[in-house]
């Protein structure tokens, strides 16, 4: 058997690695408290689950669906976001549902990349972006995104030579991991940016309804012009708590949304249609409960935030996003430093059964930072504060 480069030049999925390390020591009877992976730890509301309940009952429901999505849903994203940014699309060529959207990431390379080809990528960013390029046979570029820029990246630090390559810009904001927010002024930059070096502007944005303090992050689709450059991928997973579900879209420049969908044609036959009346209902219905999760999560993030101060270490409280990224703390007691994020991360799995991401994941700018997910009950998260105090000083 000979598998193909393409196999080898794949680093291990980050989040698969951490997943089997916790259940290694979960495996050893250890009660690992989790800070890991994004994955909202409260219900998908009631009235959702109804309508897939009503639904799976329906035998038009049982059958393979369309690559494209049922019209409905299709009208549903575009009323959304009609409704939440005032941004009009058209449901028949702006509007992709996607198999989450991560699906929808890692396919649209085959629509840009080709052997030679770059894909600007943030660092530390959702490492998908880059590994779509590889597996198309492009390379990525790494934009460092950097505190002191407030996490945005410096589009015009690209080099020319780098510029003549790349065929697509990657943004997000909210961001995962820094947790850092982009107003229209950066994105209508990214736009110009785009333009001018006639490049894809492709937006991340599944975090836009997780944010705090009545902050309500833009749509890159709100920045002038945005259309005529690039597209908005966007999720059900984190506003409605629907990770389990796989549901997405991708909205925005009807040629970029065509070729994705031609790719998809081939390659997928659709979301289940059950799932995308559930879907509907959620864009639909009332929307109360992502106010009730950003109070949960705002409550969780200010506990965590001042419990790391408390510690010594330094970070920023997010405006939105599932994520606090906090500094690997220097100047330790002795035998608790750890020279690098894997090292401090595998150190407190190892000893206090604590699990955060090591910033290095996410790119080489994210050296120096571990990310913590406030995707975990209350009692496990003042149990996983608890035992970072004990670990970490006494
Ligand atoms: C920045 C970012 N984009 C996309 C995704 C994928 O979300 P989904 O595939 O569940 O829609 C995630 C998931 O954690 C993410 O953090």
């Amino acid at each position: 058997m000979r598998f193909a480069g393409r196999i080898e030049k794949l680093p291990p999925y980050l989040f698969a690695e951490i997943s089997r390390k916790i259940a290694e020591k979960r495996s050893q009877g250890v009660d690992v408290i989790s800070f890991g992976i994004g994955d909202p730890d409260l219900p998908t509301p009631e009235r959702i689950i109804e309508s897939l309940r009503e639904a799976s009952l329906d035998p038009a429901n049982h059958r393979y669906p369309e690559t494209e999505g049922l019209p409905e849903l299709r009208e549903a994203i575009a009323g959304w976001y009609e409704r939440r940014f005032g941004v009009s699309l058209d449901a028949g060529r702006e509007v992709l549902p996607l198999i989450g959207s991560k699906e929808g990431i890692g396919h649209i390379a085959l629509c840009f990349i080709e052997p030679g080809d770059v894909a600007l990528a943030p660092d530390p960013g959702y490492p998908v972006y880059a590994m779509g390029t590889v597996l198309a046979g492009g390379e990525a570029y790494y934009l460092p995104l950097r505190e002191e820029n407030g996490f945005l990246p410096d589009l015009e630090a690209v080099p020319d030579e780098v510029l003549r390559r790349a065929k697509v810009l990657w943004l997000n904001y909210p961001n995962n991991p820094t947790g850092a927010v982009a107003d229209i002024a950066f994105f209508d930059r990214a736009v110009a940016f785009g333009r001018r070096h006639g490049l894809a502007v492709l937006h991340d944005g599944p975090y836009s309804e997780v944010a705090f303090e009545g902050y309500r992050p833009p749509s890159f689709l709100e920045a002038e012009g945005a259309r005529e450059v690039g597209i908005e991928f966007h999720s059900l997973s984190k506003s409605y708590n629907m990770t389990g579900w796989r549901i997405g879209m991708a909205v925005g420049n009807a040629e970029i949304i065509g070729a994705l969908r031609e790719v998809k044609s081939n390659l997928d036959s659709g979301i289940p249609q059950a799932i995308q009346r559930m879907a509907i209902a959620a864009l639909e219905g009332p929307q109360g409960c992502i106010e009730e999760h950003n109070r949960v999560y705002e409550r969780r993030r200010d506990r965590l935030v001042a419990a790391l101060r408390g510690l010594g270490l330094r970070v920023s409280p997010p405006k939105a996003s599932l994520y606090v990224w906090a500094r690997v703390p220097e100047g330790l007691p002795a035998g608790r430093q750890g020279s690098t994020s894997v090292e401090f991360a595998t150190r407190l799995l190892e000893e206090a059964g604590v699990a955060v991401t090591p910033g290095i994941g996410y790119g080489p700018s994210g050296e120096g930072y571990v990310r913590l997910s406030l995707t975990l009950p209350d009692e496990r998260l003042e149990e996983g504060v608890r035992r970072l105090r004990e670990w970490l000083w006494e």
